[in-house]
């Protein structure tokens, strides 16, 4: 969710100058609990703020910090105060959750009392009606409208998409130097488009949405403002013209009578399924459009940062590179050496590549955060949070707790051979906004997977080990990758044999 975690990069550095200018602070006073908010302790501990700084940064180390590993300093913060600690980000009282039961207080248990947060310049690009937005009915109403495209009975039909999606983007790729995620972000957006529209939408019409669409993205970090000619403002014009899109295939489809079964339908039909949502009234075309722009949005960086770390970790690890290779030859082997389409069935049977996915996951932890807002004070273990403060289950912390994951900045896929402890691995969130595209993008990471190791080899171009924030965390210039087809088929034991018969594309 790229509009969710927008801010990322500035967080981390505002993270970062927090903990340090806390540090420096403390080291010359001697104080204890620095800062604000430090002296206005009550004696009853349900009235006791976290422990922590809200020492306000300075910019004037922002670089400096930020060229420094961002996630020392949030571990050095953790390691100081423990699992929850206060500090004071962007303008905002927040408090940060860095264990498994404080994230699943704050998603799960106590999910009522913390609303989602974004910045109203952010909401107004995706669509204020999008669901992430709000909570109560209208967003279980439209969660199980979205589920509704996204569950088993549509992702079994979508394999072929997927799959059609994938062979073109390593199609276009083969022989060339390209960005990974850029490559990456092509397939994403290609998957949602087949999950929203169904497959059904001419050429001329999603050029159309492409377009628009990266005009949007590109303003989508920029200055709010609407001054003519900046990118926030072409971002605004551009989403409006997305949204003329969408109300012209709404038309259309009223007009025939057939609204589908892919999301765009789902949403279209609302009202008339029944069930619960008996006499709610139907979504208006607006709702539906900032729910399609929404869903788009959530779906392509997310899946194409983790695809592209994919292809790094496998990359890097020329063993399990081979044992992966050889679980999906066995599979191409099924489908007869390609020629026949993969199933579900050939999805759910690529055990080691599942563990990869897995743990690129947890490795890559790409979205490192997320927010919320207390509607009320609320008290955690003696601590209070009052109300209007935000509050951050810190997912990338616990991904890389050794408490939960040994030695953590080892990729081992082996790990996940066992159940994580429960809490403890949530890429895809928790509770009521839990990604609800989690098998989707699964999927989507199988399929390229399949087709990568099995029909290709590839080479990093340049150094890799840096990172950068798109605002995602991938790696530097999204992984330059030479790719080329591998015109030898390889077998069970990942033997290579020259049976150039056998490859079918
Ligand atoms: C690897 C890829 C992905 C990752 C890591 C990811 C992660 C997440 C996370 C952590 C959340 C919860 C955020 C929060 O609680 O504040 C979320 C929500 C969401 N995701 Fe994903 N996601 C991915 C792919 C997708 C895809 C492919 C789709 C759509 C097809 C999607 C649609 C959504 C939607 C609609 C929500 C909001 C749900 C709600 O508020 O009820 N995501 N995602
Ligand atoms: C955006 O959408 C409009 C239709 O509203 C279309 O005419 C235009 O070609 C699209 N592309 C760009 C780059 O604006
Ligand atoms: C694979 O194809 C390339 C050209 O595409 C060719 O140079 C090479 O000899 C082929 N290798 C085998 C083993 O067939």
């Amino acid at each position: 969710m790229a509009f969710l975690f927008a801010l990322v990069v500035c967080i981390l550095v505002f993270l970062a100058v927090v903990s340090y200018v806390h540090y420096a602070r403390r080291r010359n006073a001697g104080e204890g609990q620095g800062g604000y908010g430090g002296g206005h302790e009550k004696p009853s501990p349900s009235s006791k703020l976290p422990p922590g700084s809200m020492g306000w940064p300075y910019l004037g180390e922002t670089l400096q910090l930020y060229s420094q590993n961002p996630n020392v300093f949030f571990a050095s913060k953790q390691k100081r105060y423990g699992e929850i600690f206060k500090t004071h980000l962007l303008g905002c009282p927040c408090v940060m959750l860095a264990s498994p039961e404080a994230a699943r207080f704050v998603l799960v248990k106590q999910a009522h009392l913390f609303k989602p947060t974004y910045p109203r310049s952010k909401e107004r690009m995706i669509g204020p009606s999008a669901l992430f937005f709000h909570q109560g009915e209208y967003h279980l109403r439209l969660r199980k409208l979205v589920q509704g495209a996204l569950g088993p009975d549509a992702l079994r039909a979508l394999v072929p998409e997927v799959e059609a999606a994938v062979r073109s983007t390593l199609a276009s790729w083969d022989g060339r130097v390209m960005s990974t995620f850029q490559a990456m972000k092509k397939l994403s957006f290609d998957v949602g488009i087949v999950m929203i529209f169904g497959g059904r939408l001419d050429e001329r019409r999603k050029a159309e949405l492409r377009k628009n669409y990266s005009i949007v993205e590109k303003g989508y970090n920029s200055f709010p403002n609407s001054l003519p000619g900046t990118l926030y403002h072409k971002a605004m014009q551009a989403r409006r013209r997305l949204q003329g899109v969408l109300s012209d295939i709404m038309r259309e489809r009223r007009e025939r009578g057939e609204p589908g079964s892919d999301l765009l339908g789902c949403l279209m039909q609302s009202a008339s399924r029944g069930g619960d949502d008996d006499g709610a009234p139907l979504l208006s075309d607006e709702q539906v459009a900032d729910n399609i722009i929404g869903v788009l949005f959530a779906a392509q960086d997310t899946t194409a940062s983790v695809l592209t770390w994919i292809v790094k970790y496998l990359h890097d690890n020329p063993k399990l590179l081979e044992a992966v290779r050889a679980e999906q030859a066995a599979v191409r082997e099924a489908t007869d050496g390609g020629r026949r389409p993969l199933t579900w069935a050939h999805t759910r049977s690529m055990a080691l590549t599942h563990r990869v996915i897995l743990e690129s996951l947890r490795m890559a932890s790409v979205i490192s955060f997320t927010f919320r807002e207390a509607v009320a004070d609320v008290e955690y273990k003696g601590f209070r949070i009052p109300k209007g403060w935000k509050v951050m289950p810190l997912f990338r912390n616990i991904h890389h707790n050794p408490d939960y994951f040994q030695d953590p900045h080892k990729f081992d896929p082996s790990r996940f051979q066992v159940a994580p402890r429960p809490n403890t691995f949530l890429p895809f969130g928790n509770g009521v906004h839990a990604c609800p595209g989690n098998e989707l993008a699964k999927l989507e990471m199988l399929v390229l997977i399949h087709h990568l190791v099995t029909g290709y080899r590839w080479e990093i171009v340049g150094s890799s080990d840096e990172v950068e924030y798109s605002p995602f965390p991938v790696p530097k210039d999204g992984l330059p990758v030479r790719l080329w087809r591998e015109n030898r088929t390889v077998d069970r034991k990942g033997c290579e044999s020259d049976n150039v018969e056998d490859i079918i594309v």
